[in-house]
């Protein structure tokens, strides 16, 4: 029997430069899609793949991460005396058990590498989940939960794939692809943000992984690469190289990029159209919005 993910990590300790000013004094990840910010996407993904043990690695200035997942006695006990049941419902979602949350600082942001390297005192020789809160997926089954099961077929290391445009490739790690088989893709080299014209595919990774506990003694080991900064993918190429599996996995959803401004747009869009509470009238709004264009042109 393959041991079961338990713990994940969430580097959150990125400058999040692209959504300045913002960013100058709220962490990205607390930014919000209609009334949930985008860290509480991201729990409500891992714990529905069974995690139970949530790392953060944090950085100056996220302190109000730390504050959104602990109690807030006198928010809940107004809420309480107006009656307000649903909404201390809402809330409950955002607490966290004693204990099954830690944070750590990476105190220069080295790169997505170094921040996962150090939680490495957290992890024994345990396979472990990577989740990029920024990237938000919308999946009837949760992105994570389908690769966990896949994790437990085929053990390893499995990363989230999907395909992008050729032009837009060097923005990403990439697969050096030996096989697919329906949704898994058995991978042979992984090369991050490679030139122009030199990516192995059009299969990109994307921010959930699985990892071998052997991938942080990778990191250990690896010197910094693309950027100068130490590469996650790096590691889980080095993987393959002492022979460690990798497959990727493509999932069954629509991935949004909200660490980009467009994507964060077209997220907040799609997630407010899905809503009961708002989607007629935001939708009539979107309607009148483009005719209104269509009219201008
Ligand atoms: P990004 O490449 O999106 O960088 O990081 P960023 O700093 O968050 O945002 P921009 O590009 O300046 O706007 C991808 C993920 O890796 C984490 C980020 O927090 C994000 O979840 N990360 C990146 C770290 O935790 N540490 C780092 O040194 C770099």
């Amino acid at each position: 029997m393959k041991k079961r993910v338990t713990k994940a990590i969430f580097p959150v300790a990125g400058l999040g430069t692209r959504f300045l000013p913002a960013t100058k004094s709220i962490p990205k990840e607390i930014l919000t899609l209609v009334d949930k910010p985008l860290i509480q996407y991201a729990i409500d993904e891992a714990r529905s793949a069974g995690i139970k043990d949530f790392i953060f690695v944090t950085a100056r200035g996220k302190s109000a991460l730390e504050d959104y997942f602990d109690v807030a006695p006198e928010l809940e006990a107004t809420l309480r005396r107006a009656g307000k049941d649903e909404l201390l419902e809402v809330l409950k979602n955002t607490n966290m058990d004693s204990g099954a949350i830690a944070y750590l600082r990476q105190h220069r942001a080295m790169g997505l590498g170094h921040a996962v390297w150090c939680a490495r005192r957290l992890l024994s020789n345990e396979p472990f989940a990577v989740i990029l809160p920024d990237d938000v997926i919308a999946a009837e089954k949760p992105c994570l939960e389908q690769m966990v099961e896949a994790h437990q077929e085929t053990g390893g290391c499995v990363v989230a794939t999907m395909q992008v445009p050729e032009d837009k490739t060097s923005s990403y790690g990439v697969l050096d692809v030996a096989s697919e088989d329906g949704r898994l893709v058995q991978v042979k080299g992984m090369v991050e943000k490679p030139k122009a014209g030199e990516a192995p595919s059009n299969l990109a990774v994307i921010g959930r992984y699985i990892l071998s506990p052997r991938v942080m003694d990778n990191l250990s080991e690896i010197r910094a690469g693309s950027g100068g900064e130490l590469q996650l993918t790096d590691a889980i190429a080095a993987e393959m190289d002492k022979g460690g599996k990798v497959f990727g996995y493509r999932f069954e959803g629509t991935r949004y990029d909200c660490g980009s401004k467009a994507g964060f747009l077209q997220a907040t869009v799609a997630f407010a159209l899905q809503r009961p509470d708002l989607r007629d009238e935001f939708g009539r709004y979107l309607d009148g919005l483009i005719a209104q264009r269509k009219a201008a042109e």
